[in-house]
C-alpha cells in the first residue's frame, strides 16, 4: 500500500510517498525559511499562501522521484493538527481534493505522532515500548509510548517549548530567524561555565518544564552587559542558554525513563537536531546502559515523510480509512493523548 503524506502545519510544506511494503519511496520539503526571515518569525497568512503555492510542485516532484502516477497511490494522508490554522487548513484541503479526484481514502495524522514515530523509519528503528521526548517549536513533552497509537503522556512545558526558547533567545542575542539552529552553531564555540543561568524546574520532581524563565534571564545578562557586549560574549552567553536547556532536557528524560522502567529513549522534534543534547543523552544513556534513537537528522524538523509514515503505521495497526465526506475539520489544538 502506497500512502502519501501531507505535511503543512507551520512553515515547510513537505510531501513523501511511503510504501508499507518498500519503505520511503520519495520525500520532497519547501522550507518558508527565507519568506519570513525578514518579519523575524513565522507569519501565519504568508506560511497559507505559500503552501497553496508549493503542494502541487511537490506533488509532481515526489511522484516523479518516486517513479510513479498520480493513481499509485493509495491512502492519502494529511497533518490535521495541531499547528497554524491556515497553514494546516490550505494541506487538508488539498489532501481531501486530491482523495475525492482519485476516489482513494484519507488519513487524517497527528503532527507529533508523526515526529514522535520518526525514529522508527531509520534502518536501526527502536522497538516498543520506549519513553519520547519530543522537543520542538511548539512543543515539549515526555511521553510513554507502549505502540502505535498508545501514547501516555507524562509531563509537559508550562510555558514556552524548548525550541521558542531558543527562537526567542536567539533573537534577544541579535541572531537572524530561524534562531534555534543559528544559536546552536554560535553555542559551538562558547565557552562554558561563564554565566549562572536558571535550570528551571530542574528538581521540580515531575516530568514538567518550565523556559520562559531562562530567555529572561538572558536578557537580564544583555542588559547588565550594555553597551560592552562584544562577540565573545555572545557567544559565550549563547553556551550558557544551550548548557542549561540541554541539562535540564537531559535529566527530565531520564528520570521519566527510570520512572517508566524502560531503557529505550527517543528524541524527536527540531531540537532533537541539536549537537549538544545529541552529545548529553548519548552520554547519559552510555552510564545507565540505556539507549537514545533519533530520527534522520533531515526528519528532525518538519517533513512529509514522517506524516506518510505515521499514517502507514497506523493503517497497519489496523485503523479505518474513510472515504472523503465532502467536509473536513483541522484541529489547530489537539492534545496528542486525545487521538
Ligand atoms: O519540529 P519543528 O520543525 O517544528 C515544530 O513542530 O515546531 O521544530 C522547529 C523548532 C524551532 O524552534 C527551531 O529553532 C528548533 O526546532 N531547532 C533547533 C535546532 N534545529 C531546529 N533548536 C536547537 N538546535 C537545533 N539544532
Ligand atoms: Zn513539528
Amino acid at each position: 500500500m502506497r500512502v502519501l503524506g501531507i505535511e503543512s502545519s507551520c512553515d515547510e510544506t513537505g510531501l513523501a510517498l511511503y510504501d508499507t511494503d518498500k519503505g520511503l519511496l520519495a520525500h520532497a520539503l519547501h522550507s518558508q525559511v527565507a519568506l519570513h526571515a525578514e518579519y523575524g518569525g513565522v507569519v501565519p497568512e504568508l506560511a497559507s499562501r505559500d503552501h497553496i503555492r508549493c503542494l502541487v510542485p511537490l506533488l509532481r516532484e515526489v511522484l516523479s522521484r518516486a517513479g510513479c502516477v498520480m493513481q499509485a497511490i493509495d491512502v492519502v494522508a494529511y497533518t490535521q493538527g495541531p499547528g497554524l490554522a491556515g497553514a494546516l487548513l490550505a494541506g487538508a484541503a488539498f489532501a481531501e481534493g486530491l482523495a475525492v479526484s482519485l476516489n482513494k481514502p484519507v488519513l487524517p495524522v497527528h503532527h507529533l505522532e508523526g515526529h514522535l514515530l520518526s525514529p522508527l523509519l531509520a534502518a536501526d528503528a527502536p522497538e516498543f515500548p520506549f519513553v519520547a521526548l519530543l522537543a520542538s517549536g511548539g512543543h515539549t513533552q515526555l511521553m510513554a509510548v507502549t505502540g502505535v497509537g498508545h501514547y501516555e503522556l507524562l509531563g509537559e512545558t508550562q510555558d514556552d517549548a524548548a525550541g521558542e526558547a531558543f527562537d526567542k533567545t536567539a533573537k534577544i542575542l541579535g541572531l537572524p530567524y530561524p534562531g534555534g539552529p543559528a544559536l546552536s552553531r554560535l553555542a559551538r564555540s562558547g565557552r562554558p561555565g561563564l554565566f549562572e543561568l536558571p535550570c528551571p524546574m530542574l528538581n521540580s520532581g515531575d516530568f514538567n518544564f518550565s523556559f520562559a524563565g531562562l530567555k529572561t534571564a538572558v536578557l537580564t545578562q544583555v542588559h547588565k552587559r550594555g553597551e560592552t557586549a562584544d562577540a565573545q560574549f555572545t557567544v559565550d552567553l549563547a553556551r550558557a542558554f544551550q548548557d542549561a536547556v540541554v541539562k535540564v532536557l537531559t535529566q527530565k528524560s531520564f528520570a521519566a525513563l527510570r520512572h517508566a522502567g524502560m531503557r529505550r529513549l527517543v528524541a524527536a522534534g527540531g531540537v532533537g537536531a541539536n549537537w549538544q543534547l545529541r552529545q548529553s543523552l548519548d552520554a547519559a544513556a552510555q552510564a545507565r546502559h540505556c539507549r537514545v534513537y533519533y530520527p534522520a537528522l533531515e526528519f528532525c524538523t518538519d517533513n512529509g515523510a514522517m506524516i506518510a509514515f505515521a499514517a502507514a503505521l497506523r493503517l497497519q495497526s489496523g485503523v479505518e480509512v474513510a472515504r472523503p465526506a465532502g467536509t473536513f475539520a483541522i484541529k489547530p489544538r489537539w492534545p496528542l493523548s486525545d487521538i
